[in-house]
């Protein structure tokens, strides 16, 4: 399974990618706003500035809800470096954007996706990536995980070739279970993929360790 961290912060981009086990960015319009970049210009830039951290898949999120609206604004996202993936949000005229950037090699990531009929539809337009949302699939009492083993079963019976990319993922515990059920990509906080790090046996361990290496000194 491949870890893309879910921000538009460069600090944590960077941490993340310094770990060395980083394969992607997501962003939508919220985290990029909660950076506090305003304008169409710094956004580009913020979208290159991500591209020259991270040499990997970057999703950059249209926010044209038309067919001719999202392919123009897909076509200038792709344009800021050869690993931008347009993201598209799940709509009729999104299916219909996707299948064209499909026909003409532009990568994407279909968005806010909540159902596996969704996942069908955004897989036979081609999309590059399917996002289901799963926390927020969790906030609603359903069970996000469960969407994604049931999309990972069809994807699979059907050969469709879109990445499964786990989406709004709110614990350490999310990305374990993404895993057990088939997702191909989990896209995470920071935070998140830093607690997968966390035992208390570690810690006591490595301190008794420690502590004994210090006496034999
Ligand atoms: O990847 C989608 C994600 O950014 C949404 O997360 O926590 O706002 O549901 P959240």
């Amino acid at each position: 399974m491949k870890f893309f961290i879910d921000t538009a912060n460069l600090a944590q981009i960077t941490e993340a990618n310094e770990l060395g086990i980083l394969d992607g960015v997501t962003t939508n319009p919220s985290l990029m706003a909660k950076e506090g970049i305003k304008g169409t210009e710094a956004v580009m830039k913020h979208y290159k500035d991500i591209c020259d951290i991270v040499h990997a898949p970057v999703s950059a999120e249209v926010i044209s809800t038309d067919f001719a609206g999202i392919v123009e604004e897909g076509k200038i996202l792709a344009a800021i470096d050869s690993n931008i993936v347009v993201k598209v949000p799940m709509i009729k005229d999104g299916i219909k954007a996707i299948k064209w950037f499909t026909d003409n090699n532009i990568k994407t990531n279909c968005t806010l996706v909540f159902s596996a009929g969704q996942a069908i539809l955004a897989a036979k337009a081609g999309a590059t990536y399917v996002s289901p949302f799963i926390g927020r699939i969790d906030d609603g009492n359903w069970d996000g995980v469960e969407l994604i083993g049931q999309i990972s079963h069809i994807y699979k019976m059907q050969g469709f070739e879109t990445q499964i990319l786990a989406a709004s993922i709110r614990t350490s515990l999310h990305i374990v279970r993404c895993a057990e059920v088939g997702a191909d990509v989990c896209t995470c906080p920071l935070s998140s993929i830093l607690g997968l790090l966390k035992h208390p046996l570690t810690d006591l361990g490595l301190a008794q360790f420690l502590s004994d290496a210090k006496s034999m000194q």
